[in-house]
């Protein structure tokens, strides 16, 4: 069996800001107690699911395992400063992944035909028209910079702006209310911000946004949320300012890590890269792979509804689960080579975007994102390396590289 300093290494966020010892932690879990109950200190007890058909079996039975009250890991104090800050509630918001069904499906439903291919493809100009402004700047930046903090953190926020309907002059302050929501224990990321105020800071802002397309609807995300029915009365305000919150936050982190990820991995597999600038239709598979290989959502939680039974461990109804999502991307059982980087992996059922009804909305946008910059990178770069050794945010939810040092040779023509 495995022993209690794993169970805090689970919990604590400074292992997700090592990555090897991430995958190596995971990688023994799914060897030795791949349904592992765990109970850290500090933290509410809980199973830790690290395999692949596991997590796929739980996540396709919705309401076996739902998703409120329990979303994510937070120390049992910073539980109560949540319910303290929130008149009792156990949740800072109540969006898609704090909902489960009858409501997660009416939620879900507004804004869903706006994430599908078929639109996509009517912003796909603008995807394309941003992702070359990325790599002008990587240009103008003149062959050395920190390519997570120079570049891949405004490109996927600008493409959710577009969607969203916001000016590109709320830009420093989305991203700065975004980095103190995911930097979870990071010192470099929260800036002396906790998740509490962060959440505060997007539902101020996002109440004047809601407030201005009640008055003036225009054809954006903003506008369908502000004046979308449930069961046939306008939305809370609550709802709306959590919807807003969950897109913003969950709608870039998630990509810009993906893109630096991906980019470490192709700096890191030369042969990758250069086969991908002989074929570029490959990028397409090379984009999933990217979501595989980062998965930048390291957990989400699902609450046992009932008594479960599963690879011999008996589930209480109120048990909690932490799905690993890296994890289920590295098992050995579900993925030929789980830990080499393949730009062509065919099939690649990864979980990176989650699977059953909550998988992830956004996630045609993000490919779609993900194969505009890399087919537009890969296109005009003719040499990049590594100037400096590359860090990992510290947290135990979302996040990947925080610093990318890289030094490169764009063509001139
Ligand atoms: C590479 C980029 C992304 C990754 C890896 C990612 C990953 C995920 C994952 C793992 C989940 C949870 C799935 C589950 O519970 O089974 C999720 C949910 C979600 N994602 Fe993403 N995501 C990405 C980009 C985006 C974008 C661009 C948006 C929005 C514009 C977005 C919005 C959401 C929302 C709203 C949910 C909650 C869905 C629900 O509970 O029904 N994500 N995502």
């Amino acid at each position: 069996m495995l022993d209690l300093a794993l169970d805090d290494a689970i919990a604590n966020h400074k292992t997700y800001g090592n990555i090897e010892l991430q995958h190596k932690l995971f990688a023994r879990l799914r060897r030795e107690d791949p349904i592992h109950w765990t109970e850290p200190v500090g933290y509410r007890p809980f199973w830790t699911i690290s395999k692949y058909p596991d997590i796929v079996e739980i996540e396709r039975q919705p309401d076996l395992f739902i998703n409120a009250p329990r979303t994510k890991l937070l120390s049992t104090e910073f539980e109560s400063k949540v319910r303290e800050a929130m008149n009792g509630r156990p949740m800072l918001v109540r969006a898609l992944p704090q909902m489960d069904n009858p409501d997660h499906s009416k939620y879900q439903k507004l804004t869903h035909g706006w994430f599908q291919p078929r639109q996509l493809r009517n912003l796909s100009d603008r995807i394309e028209a941003l992702a070359r402004e990325s790599v002008d700047r990587l240009v103008a930046l003149g062959g050395e910079c920190d390519f997570y903090n120079d570049i891949a953190i405004y490109y996927p926020l600008r493409v959710l702006m577009t969607i969203l309907g916001l000016p590109q002059e709320d830009e420093p302050r989305l991203l700065k209310i975004t980095q103190a929501y995911f930097g979870g224990g990071d010192p470099d990321m929260q800036q002396g911000s906790d998740l509490i105020d962060a959440t505060l800071a997007y539902v101020e802002y996002f109440r004047d946004v809601a407030k201005e397309r009640r008055q003036n609807p225009k054809d954006d995300v903003a506008t369908v949320i502000a004046t979308s029915q449930i069961d046939g009365r306008p939305i809370e305000d609550f709802e709306a300012y959590s919807y807003y919150v969950a897109l913003a936050s969950a709608g870039h982190d998630t990509t810009s890590a993906t893109i630096a990820g991906g980019l470490l991995a192709l700096i890191e597999n030369r042969k990758a890269m250069e086969r991908l600038q002989r074929e570029p239709e490959l990028i397409s598979a090379a984009a999933e792979e990217m979501v595989r290989w980062v998965s930048p959502v390291k957990h989400f939680f699902r609450t046992a509804a009932a008594d479960y039974e599963i690879r011999g461990k008996k589930i209480k109804s109120g048990d909690s689960l932490f799905i690993s999502y890296p994890s289920g991307n590295r098992d050995e059982e579900a993925f030929d080579r789980p830990f080499e980087f393949m730009p062509d992996r065919s099939p690649n059922r990864h979980l990176g975007f989650g699977f059953g009804i909550h998988a992830c909305i956004g996630r045609h946008l993000a490919k779609a994102e993900i194969v505009a910059f890399f087919r537009e990178f890969l296109k005009r770069v003719e040499m990049i390396e590594l100037a400096d050794k590359p860090a990992w945010t510290e947290t135990s939810f979302l996040g990947g590289v925080k610093r990318l040092p890289v030094r490169y040779r764009m063509r001139s023509d």
